[in-house]
């Protein structure tokens, strides 16, 4: 299994992010990006015209992004430090994709006026027919549904465009997780 992993590890976020539909050029946001999982990857995909920003409330990781990206020497990255429910500072309608990996749930944002704030600020970075892709996680163990939060996330503005099942590591093991594609309407 540790193999196995491994293996997901070095090929498989680039993967998944090929498949959400990132592509040369795209403006990106990793909210909750924590070590760079996703966000070093992307930052590989859209290449020297694109631009990806880091963002999290946790310094720690957002350290490990930096160096990372200065050990592959990507130029096309920024981190951002943001407060806990507080303002993302990005400018209006300048994203591309925005990814929400992991973070969506009940142990981060409890509160449907925290997650309210956070869709709203999402819906305001991402330009019209951007895409936000979601992987929602731990909804059971904090008495979600699916039905719910893919309700709260319509409400916001968004449309749902695609579901999906990729295998990904998530806490330390390969399970499949749920995949949302939504987009903002142009
Ligand atoms: C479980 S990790 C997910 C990391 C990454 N997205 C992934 O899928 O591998 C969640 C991250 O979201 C960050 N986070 C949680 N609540 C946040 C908030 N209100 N503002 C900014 N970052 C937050 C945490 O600090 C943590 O780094």
């Amino acid at each position: 299994m540790t193999d196995k992993i491994d293996k997901w590890l070095r090929s498989g976020p680039e993967a998944v992010l090929r498949k959400v539909g990132l592509r040369e050029g795209n403006r990106v946001v990793d909210f909750g990006c924590k070590q760079g999982r996703y966000a070093i990857p992307a930052a590989r995909i859209v290449g020297d015209s694109g631009w990806v920003h880091a963002v999290d409330k946790d310094k720690q990781g957002l350290r490990e992004v930096k160096r990372q990206a200065d050990k592959e020497g990507l130029r096309n990255i920024d981190t951002v430090h943001v407060a806990q429910y507080g303002t993302i500072p990005i400018r209006a309608g300048t994203i591309d994709v925005i990814l929400l990996y992991d973070v969506l749930h009940g142990g981060y944002f409890p509160e449907k006026a925290q997650r309210d704030n956070l869709l709203r600020q999402v819906h305001r970075c991402l330009r019209p027919g951007g895409v936000l892709s979601c992987c929602l996680t731990h909804l059971r163990q904090f008495g979600w549904t699916y039905k719910k939060i893919l309700a709260e996330i319509t409400d916001a503005g968004f449309r749902l465009r695609r579901r999906s099942r990729p295998t990904l590591v998530h806490d330390g093991k390969l399970v499949r997780v749920h995949f949302f594609r939504f987009t903002k309407p142009g």
